[in-house]
């Protein structure tokens, strides 16, 4: 829930599904994660408000984030036993039918072109099969992420040879890794199954989409965007300052302080040297 420029990141992962044309939200929540859910419901006592008051740009807002009737599904993964794991608890709300996975604290800031999961949903079209969103990382960040052994490249898109979550950077076999992002076949879920641990003790997405490889088709797409680790306190705050400076209401005025505060720092540093 917490706010990204405007609106909270939970919103930011549902509008970039939504403009990709998936039509069936799941969330997969927690203990004390309720906002969640009530922030998507139909707000009458605030639409009544803004409508009193006249406020139609807001109003726009509130109603350009409902969601549509009977299209948000909640399921709870009640302890933390890993991504792997958050994922099957949504098996049964899937199906039996490919799917798609954003991690809301991954932020893909894409303005004026399509969301990252749309380019992805473009390519998949092509391609079928399981496919990450991918990005290049600096050697001593593999410990951080779900990192690629590479096939054939074929520059925007890689054939996925091999995934190893998180290792040390000496063994890392690329610094190609996975970003919040991915496309499914159903498959997965009896792999997740298993629910063996991997690294940290949990049971890992990677793990079992290392088993898919050979047996469908598996690609990672460079995206076009930036991405943003809202997981890490600078990573947030960054977010929120390329937001802000893209946002046509406030972005010149953010630019302003931005300078100021730029300024007044240069100035601390030469009284400091002093
Ligand atoms: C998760 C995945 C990892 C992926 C990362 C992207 O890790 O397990 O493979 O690279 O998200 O942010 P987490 O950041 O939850 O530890």
């Amino acid at each position: 829930m917490l706010p990204l420029n405007d609106r909270p990141l939970i919103q930011h992962a549902w509008e970039e599904a939504r403009e990709a044309g998936i039509e069936e939200f799941l969330f997969v929540t927690g203990r004390q994660k309720e906002m969640l859910e009530e922030h998507f419901d139909h707000q009458p006592e605030l639409m009544r408000t803004l409508e009193s008051r006249n406020k139609q740009d807001m109003l726009d807002k509130v109603r350009g984030s409902e969601m549509p009737e009977g299209k948000l599904f909640l399921t709870r993964q009640a302890q933390p036993l890993g991504l792997g794991h958050a994922i099957w608890c949504a098996r049964k709300l899937v199906g039996d039918e490919p799917f798609a996975i954003i991690l809301p604290d991954d932020v893909i800031h894409t303005p004026g072109k399509p969301g990252c999961l749309s380019q992805m949903i473009e390519t998949y079209n092509e391609t079928g099969g399981n496919m990450v969103a991918v990005m290049d990382v600096p050697r001593a960040d593999t410990a951080k992420y779900g990192v690629l052994k590479t096939g054939i490249d074929h520059g925007r898109t890689v054939e996925v040879k091999g995934l190893v979550e998180k290792p040390d950077p000496a063994e890392a076999p690329s610094t190609l890794c996975v970003i919040g992002r991915y496309i499914l076949q159903p498959e997965i879920f009896k792999l997740l199954e298993a629910f063996e641990k991997g690294t940290g003790g949990e049971i890992q997405l990677t793990d079992a989409m290392a088993k898919l490889i050979g047996h469908q088709p598996f690609n990672g797409l460079r995206f076009d965007g930036k991405r943003y680790d809202c997981g890490s306190r600078t990573g947030f705050i960054e977010a929120n300052l390329a937001y802000g400076l893209a946002d046509p209401e406030i972005g010149t005025q953010l630019a302003a302080i931005l300078g100021k505060f730029t300024t007044d720092t240069q100035q601390k540093g030469c009284n400091n040297a002093a």
